[in-house]
């Protein structure tokens, strides 16, 4: 019902559970391009496992905690973007983003986090945005930059996957620096 338009055949619409079995298929074109970058819950084998990613997310929005938003292109939903926490005390947010394959390259994620980082600091007053990546997770490096995020930090070996501890780096912006980037 709720859309925003990212570009004339993409749109930004909210994740929610009657999307389970579009949600399912999509992993499953997904799934092993995000595995190594993304935690561990977020990739599930079958319509169960996709219906309870969006439960989750549905019960920490009801929280005012987290909340899920897919991307659609041409009518097909190829990824999203979400917000993984929401602090409103402490005017804190951590972002996150997933896209399959053929959607990557096109500035979907940017645009969409963009739209995340104008509701958190304009619509919810918050003050700062966080962003989390394996350290060799370049292209979402890359995003946290376009958006104009600053690198805080590297915590070493913190990301274990496959038998190896990755680096992780903490991304963040805040409001203030937002508004001068959209000034
Ligand atoms: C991280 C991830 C979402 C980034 O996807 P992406 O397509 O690189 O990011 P965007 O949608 O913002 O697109 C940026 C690309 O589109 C290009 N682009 C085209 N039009 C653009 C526009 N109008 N605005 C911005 N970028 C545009 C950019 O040049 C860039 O391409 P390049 O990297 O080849 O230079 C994707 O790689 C992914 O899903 N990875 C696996 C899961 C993952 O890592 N998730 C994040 C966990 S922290």
């Amino acid at each position: 019902m709720f859309s925003l338009p990212l570009r004339d055949n993409a749109s930004l619409r909210p994740l929610e559970i009657w999307h389970a079995e579009e949600f399912a298929a999509h992993l499953d074109r997904a799934r092993e391009h995000i595995r190594p970058w993304v935690g561990a819950g977020f990739i599930t084998d079958d319509l169960d496992g996709a219906r309870a990613t969006l439960r989750r997310y549905a019960e920490r929005q009801a929280a005012d905690g987290g909340r899920l938003y897919g991307i659609w292109l041409d009518g097909t939903l190829v990824g999203g973007v979400m917000f993984v926490d929401v602090n409103a005390a402490l005017g804190l947010c951590e972002i996150g983003c997933w896209l399959e394959p053929a959607a990557e390259g096109l500035g979907l994620v940017t645009d969409a986090c963009d739209a995340l980082l104008d509701w958190a600091f304009t619509v919810r007053g918050l003050h700062r945005a966080e962003w989390r990546c394996r350290a060799d997770n370049d292209r979402s490096s890359a995003v946290a930059q376009r958006l104009g995020m600053t690198l805080e930090g590297v915590q070493r070996e913190y990301w274990p996957c496959d038998g190896i501890r990755h680096d992780k780096e903490n991304w963040a912006i805040l409001a203030p620096e937002w508004r001068l980037t959209r000034a």
